[in-house]
């Protein structure tokens, strides 16, 4: 066939693909994949949506019938994969069939930042998502639109088209490729609400007809205007800059907790007031215990990681200090803990309230809870963990050690144990610190807890959840975050 008649049939076929997607294949069935794909098959009973993956267990636990199981905890997310799993959404490992079956191919494996070699520690690790382009450059066929949802470094766009584009010279084969950028925006805890009513899709790429196609997708639920399109790099930077300043909020608002703290000054008292001006807003100014989670230091990493690959130095300074702070903020909170347990905790018993990053999920990557548990076991303490969501075998992944079954209350070396019920981790304990934000901590039966732990015993609150006139009243001691008024305790 002439190169021309080729081209003619091949946009032939790609505009009748385009026109309406009939097949999506998504490639990583994770925290983001997972709710995704629920959502647009939930949303768009004429896609059949076919969600991958190489972890056997993963998809096991996607398909089993017990839906309080599923590898994802979300709000909402079991009503939706009982009404769509094996409708028109289906989990499974066949990931070349479904890469040849598919009009859209969604690319939602992980980016984690790169733990060796060149740009260790900052750059991400594009390994996955290489793999996902040399296997859809393989299984292809006819037109596939391949859609970056990843989170990815800017021009990554460039790296996948040039392997997509290296499949036919190498294999004589008639496939054609778009590539578009799709970043998700939707946080955890929040995700099907995120995903149903998003603030807006931003979909970026150089190829009208594909763009137009992915666009139809998403207006099925979501309104026209609210979906941007740019260019390609415009698309991959704004991911990455929204995440760095959702980050910069918190740890702008950590920083001033910590005044507070030294003043006599409230937090909440300082967020509400800035949070008024309407050029400030009021969200994401709650004070903690440094921001956790999978992607915001990751993406500041790989930020910073880009502007110093393009010799901006100061500009490369400027955003990681946002991750210095947030790890400060850690340290500061396992430390306050240790000063005011009269500066020793070796021996004694710390109820460890929340180990998921977040509230209403049971993803702990990253969570601020890992590195402020490990501090305090360095201290010799003997923590009694809880969390509504998070399983024991999960806190020993994280812990990098197992737990004890039974604390030997003067064994000077820390140890920990899985607390079932917040009686059993409260129970002769001399501290309580609340690390995570679950709505049942904010309905925390004082006057039993003070029964149960031994006096002088000392919650620390570092998610505000807490009431401090309930608190005090049965006489237990307070340290809340970002509360200037208890600052001669500190
Ligand atoms: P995840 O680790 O939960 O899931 C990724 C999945 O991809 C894993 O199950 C893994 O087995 C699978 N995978 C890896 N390589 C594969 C391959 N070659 N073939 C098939 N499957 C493969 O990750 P996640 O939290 O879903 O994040 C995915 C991406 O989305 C990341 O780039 C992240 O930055 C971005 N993101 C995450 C969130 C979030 O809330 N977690 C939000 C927005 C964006
Ligand atoms: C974040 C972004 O909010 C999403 O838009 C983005 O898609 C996602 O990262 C991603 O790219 O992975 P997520 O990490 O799931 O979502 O959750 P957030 O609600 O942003 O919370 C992140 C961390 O900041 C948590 O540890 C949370 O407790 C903390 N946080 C959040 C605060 O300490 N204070 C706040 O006011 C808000």
């Amino acid at each position: 066939m002439g190169k021309e008649k080729k081209r003619i049939k091949l946009n032939t076929i790609k505009q009748k693909m385009n026109a309406s997607i009939k097949n999506i294949c998504c490639i990583g069935a994770g925290y983001v994949g997972g709710p995704t794909m629920a959502v647009i098959a939930d949303k768009c009973l004429d896609i059949s949506v076919h969600v991958v993956d190489i972890n056997q267990k993963r998809i096991d636990a996607w398909n089993q019938s017990d839906l309080n199981n599923l590898p994802v905890y979300e709000p909402g997310l079991a009503e939706i994969i009982e009404r769509t799993r094996d409708r028109n959404l289906f989990f499974s490992t066949e990931v070349n069939s479904a890469i040849s079956n598919a009009d859209m191919i969604f690319i939602s494996v992980n980016t984690p930042t790169k733990t060796k070699g060149i740009g260790a520690g900052k750059a991400s690790d594009l390994r996955w998502v290489e793999a996902c382009a040399r296997q859809v450059a393989k299984e292809g066929r006819n037109h596939t639109i391949v859609v970056e949802k990843s989170t990815l470094p800017v021009r990554t766009a460039e790296t996948i088209k040039k392997i997509l584009s290296s499949a036919n010279q190498s294999s004589n084969k008639s496939s054609t490729f778009s590539v578009l950028s799709n970043p998700e925006f939707l946080a955890e805890g929040t995700a099907i609400n995120d995903l149903e009513n998003p603030d807006r899709v931003l979909i970026g790429g150089d190829d009208d007809s594909s763009i137009k196609a992915l666009a139809n997708v998403y207006e099925h639920w979501v309104s026209a205007e609210k979906i941007l399109k740019t260019n390609l790099w415009s698309s991959e930077l704004s991911k990455l800059t929204a995440n760095a300043f959702l980050a910069q909020r918190i740890t702008s608002i950590n920083s001033v907790a910590a005044i507070c703290e030294a003043t006599g000054a409230d937090v909440r008292e300082v967020s509400l007031a800035i949070g008024k001006d309407s050029r400030i807003g009021s969200k994401f100014l709650n004070a903690g215990p440094g921001f956790g989670g999978s992607c915001f230091k990751k993406d500041i990493l790989n930020l910073v990681y880009l502007c110093r690959y393009f010799g901006l130095e100061e500009v490369a300074r400027y955003w990681e200090m946002v991750v210095t702070l947030n790890t400060w903020q850690q340290k500061r909170i396992s430390q306050l803990t240790v000063n005011n347990l009269f500066g020793t905790i070796t021996g004694k018993k710390i109820a460890v309230l929340g180990f998921a990053f977040k509230a209403n999920t049971n993803d702990t990557r990253d969570s601020p809870a890992i590195q402020i548990i490990n501090e305090l076991l360095e201290e010799g303490a003997q923590l009694f963990i809880h969390d509504p969501k998070v399983n024991e075998g999960q806190i020993v992944q994280d812990l990098k050690r197992d737990s004890s079954k039974c604390l030997e209350l003067a064994n000077s070396n820390g140890g920990w144990v899985y607390a079932s019920t917040i009686d059993s981790a409260v129970e002769n304990a001399d501290g309580l610190l609340i690390l995570t934000e679950w709505p049942e901590y904010r309905e925390l039966d004082w006057e039993n807890i003070s029964n149960l732990m031994r006096p002088p015993a000392w919650v620390f609150d570092a998610r505000s959840v807490t009431n401090p006139s309930e608190i005090r009243k049965f006489g237990l001691n307070l340290w809340r975050i970002g509360d200037g008024s208890n600052q001669e305790l500190i």
